[in-house]
């Protein structure tokens, strides 16, 4: 017997009735990436057959080696948001140096929104035939055009009105929060349908497994290294030593901890202290949906949804998952331990 059988289409449409944020043009954006997610997932279960897989030679604004199929998800994405007539006006991508801004039908009102897009995540896990995802952020944006568009999609992570990923594991997975409770839908091949696989998702308050690249070590600042510490030594009472998982995608790891619990770590290095993830694509999308499930996402001394970037393609440091770990994270960091 199937689960449920709510679709992601009428789960939306229940759900404007019933939560004023969520409108008919974000529920529209929102089926918009769940189109998509359905056509990436479908490519990368043949990228291998098609000579679809490995690197274009070329480099991202990142300065990251990029995919062909990093390329191609991108391409996806704002080829069907250009279909649809400007419902959203610009698109902001890790794959896109600049904004894009998406033009509208003749004559139609420009879209209200700005869609923030990691096209695919983890895309190093490709070639092993490993989970990839892809995450995005939707903010509300004026109607008119500014001349500076970069300056005006520059928005705090609080600010999202919508926020989700697609996980391309054995099975396809969408997760999103509209700021009314986090929402989970599992593709069922046969109909083509995101099916309702779980609502309103709580996570535990604290966890047994951490997530963190540990080859990095030598190069954290000694906050980050002795909360490691900490995971792994002995202590029965508290659970530990936490279980290691890393998976090298992000939204995978971070799903886990949304189902199960536990912390996420990519910090900044002594001297990198910029770390690694993008703030508006990676950080904020995640730490809004882990923070709607009960969790926290921060950068070890500030809030990621308080940051107000100063650059679309931003690096902010990352610590997210289950509310007492990171809270004992920041502990280590404040160096209040
Ligand atoms: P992306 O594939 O979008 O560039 O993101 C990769 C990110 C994230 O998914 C992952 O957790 C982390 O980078 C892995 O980085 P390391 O290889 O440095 O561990
Ligand atoms: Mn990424
Ligand atoms: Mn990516």
């Amino acid at each position: 017997m199937p689960v449920s059988s709510t679709t992601l289409a009428n789960h939306l449409l229940q759900q404007q009735t019933l939560h004023r944020g969520l409108t008919h043009e974000l529920s529209q954006i929102i089926g918009h990436i769940a189109l998509t997610g359905k056509v990436i997932g479908r490519e990368l279960t043949e990228a291998a057959l098609h000579g679809a897989l490995g690197l274009t030679g070329e480099t991202n604004v990142q300065g990251e080696a990029v995919q062909k199929l990093d390329e191609r998800a991108n391409e996806l994405f704002v080829q069907t948001f250009e279909g649809q007539g400007g419902v959203v006006r610009a698109i902001v991508s890790e794959e896109m140096d600049k904004p894009c801004e998406v033009g509208g039908h003749a004559g139609a009102r420009p879209g209200e929104h700005a869609l923030f897009l990691d096209p695919l995540d983890g895309s190093s896990n490709l070639d092993a035939n490993m989970t990839v995802g892809s995450i995005f952020s939707i903010h509300r944006v004026q109607g008119h055009v500014q001349p500076d568009v970069e300056t005006e999609l520059l928005k705090r992570g609080r600010d999202q009105v919508a926020a989700g990923y697609v996980l391309y594991g054995p099975a396809t997975v969408l997760v999103y929060t509209c700021g009314a409770g986090v929402y989970q839908f599992t593709l069922d091949r046969g109909i083509g349908e995101f099916v309702l696989s779980g609502s309103r998702l709580k996570m535990p308050a604290r966890g047994k497994v951490y997530s963190a690249n540990e080859s990095n070590y030598a190069k954290w600042p000694r906050g980050v290294q002795r909360f490691v510490d900490y995971l792994r030594d002995k202590d029965a009472a508290t659970g530990r030593p936490y279980a290691s998982r890393y998976s090298g995608c992000l939204v995978a790891d971070v799903h886990r901890f949304l189902t199960g619990g536990g912390v996420y770590l990519y910090p900044g290095e002594i001297s990198k202290p910029e770390g690694k993830l993008r703030l508006m694509y990676e950080a904020a999308p995640l730490g809004f949906i882990i923070e709607q499930a009960g969790g926290l996402a921060s950068t070890g001394t500030e809030r990621i949804g308080d940051i107000l970037p100063t650059a679309v393609h931003q690096r902010i440091p990352l610590i997210i998952g289950s509310h007492e770990d990171v809270g004992k994270a920041e502990e280590f960091i404040q160096d209040r331990q």
